[in-house]
C-alpha cells in the first residue's frame, strides 16, 4: 500500500492582476503548505475491479465518491497518460481520509487530486517527474499543479505558472473555518476590481520575521468580496484578530481564514479560545512547512 499526504494549501497572499478572455483570472499568489491535510492511500486491486474510491474521515459526508470526484478524475487522467505510453495499468483501490473541510479555500480537492497522481505514479511505476505530473494535472483545476509540487512557491498566470522557493521559513498558524462553503466562481464573478498590482519583488524569505513582514505588505484580493457573500468569513477574521496574531487573512476564495503566530503555544492558545466561543467551527492549529 502506498500513502501520500494531501496537505492543506494556504494562500499567504493572493493578488488578482487581470482577467483572460476565457474568464479565468490572472493571479499572483504566495502559497505555503500546512502539516495537516487529507490522506490518500492506493493499492492494487483484483483483476477486473477497475478503479474504486472509498472516502472516510470527519468530512467524508460532504463528498461524493461518484465519477466527478477529483480523485477519480485524477486517476483516470493518469491511466490515460499511461495508456498513451503503451502501458496498461492494473486496477487500483483508492482510499481518501477526508480531514479538511470541503470547498474551503485550502486546497482540499486539489490536494487530493495531486496526492492521487503522486501515489498512482508510484504504484504503477510510471516514473513521471514532479514537473511532468504538475503539467498533466492542470486540466483538473488551476490549483492542482501547485499541490503536486507541495512546497512553498509563488504562482502566476491563472495559478499554474509555478516558481518554487529554495528558501522559505516555516510559521506557526491557526486555520479557522466557520462552516460555510463559498463558490469560487461566484467570488471571482462578484469582484469589482481585477487589475490590481502583483506582489512585486519578493525578498529573501528564509527567515520567519522577514516572511511575516513581507506577507503583511500583501493582500488577498478575494477577501472583501467573499466576506460580503458569506458574512461568517468576517466573523472568523474578527475572531482570529481577537487572539493577537501577527497577521490575519483569508485563504483562497474562503471560507477558511488563518492567523500567523510567533509560537506553536500561541497558536494553540488562540485555537482553544476560538473553539470555546464557536464550538461549531473547524479550528486547527498547524505549522506551515518551510522549503526543504
Ligand atoms: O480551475 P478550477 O476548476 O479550480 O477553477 C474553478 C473556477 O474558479 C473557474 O471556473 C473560474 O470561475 C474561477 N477561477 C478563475 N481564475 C483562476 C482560477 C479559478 O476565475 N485563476
Amino acid at each position: 500500500m502506498i500513502a501520500e499526504a494531501a496537505s492543506a494549501k494556504i494562500n499567504l497572499a493572493l493578488h488578482v492582476t487581470g482577467r483572460r478572455d476565457d474568464g479565468y483570472h490572472l493571479l499572483d499568489t504566495l502559497v505555503a503548505f500546512a502539516d495537516i491535510g487529507d490522506r490518500l492511500t492506493v493499492e492494487t486491486a483484483a483483476a477486473g475491479a477497475g478503479i474504486s474510491l472509498e472516502i472516510t474521515g470527519p468530512f467524508a459526508k460532504g463528498l461524493s465518491g461518484a465519477d466527478d470526484n477529483l480523485v477519480l478524475a485524477a486517476a483516470r487522467t493518469l491511466e490515460a497518460v499511461a495508456a498513451k505510453r503503451g502501458k496498461l495499468v492494473p486496477p487500483a483501490r483508492l482510499s481518501l481520509e477526508k480531514n479538511l473541510p470541503v470547498a474551503s479555500g485550502i486546497g482540499g480537492g486539489s490536494a487530493d487530486a495531486a496526492a492521487t497522481l503522486r501515489a498512482l505514479n508510484r504504484l504503477w511505476g510510471l516514473d513521471l517527474s514532479a514537473e511532468a505530473l504538475a503539467e498533466l494535472s492542470a486540466p483538473l483545476g488551476a490549483d492542482v499543479p501547485m499541490c503536486v509540487v507541495g512546497h512553498p512557491l509563488r504562482a502566476t498566470g491563472i495559478g499554474t505558472d509555478l516558481h518554487p522557493f529554495a528558501a522559505f521559513a516555516g510559521a506557526d498558524a491557526l486555520l479557522v473555518n466557520p462552516g460555510v462553503s463559498v463558490s469560487t466562481p461566484a467570488v471571482f464573478k462578484a469582484l469589482t476590481a481585477r487589475d490590481n498590482a502583483g506582489i512585486g519583488a519578493v525578498p529573501d524569505l528564509s527567515d520567519r520575521e522577514a516572511l511575516i513582514a513581507f506577507v503583511a505588505t500583501c493582500r488577498n484580493d478575494l477577501e472583501a468580496t467573499a466576506a460580503k457573500l458569506a458574512p461568517a468569513i468576517a466573523d472568523a477574521l474578527a475572531a482570529v484578530d481577537n487572539t493577537a496574531p501577527l497577521l490575519t487573512r483569508m485563504s483562497g476564495s474562503g471560507a477558511t481564514v488563518f492567523g500567523l503566530y510567533d509560537s506553536a503555544e500561541a497558536a494553540k492558545r488562540a485555537a482553544e479560545a476560538i473553539a470555546a466561543e464557536h464550538p461549531e467551527w473547524w479550528v486547527m492549529p498547524t505549522k506551515l512547512m518551510p522549503a526543504v
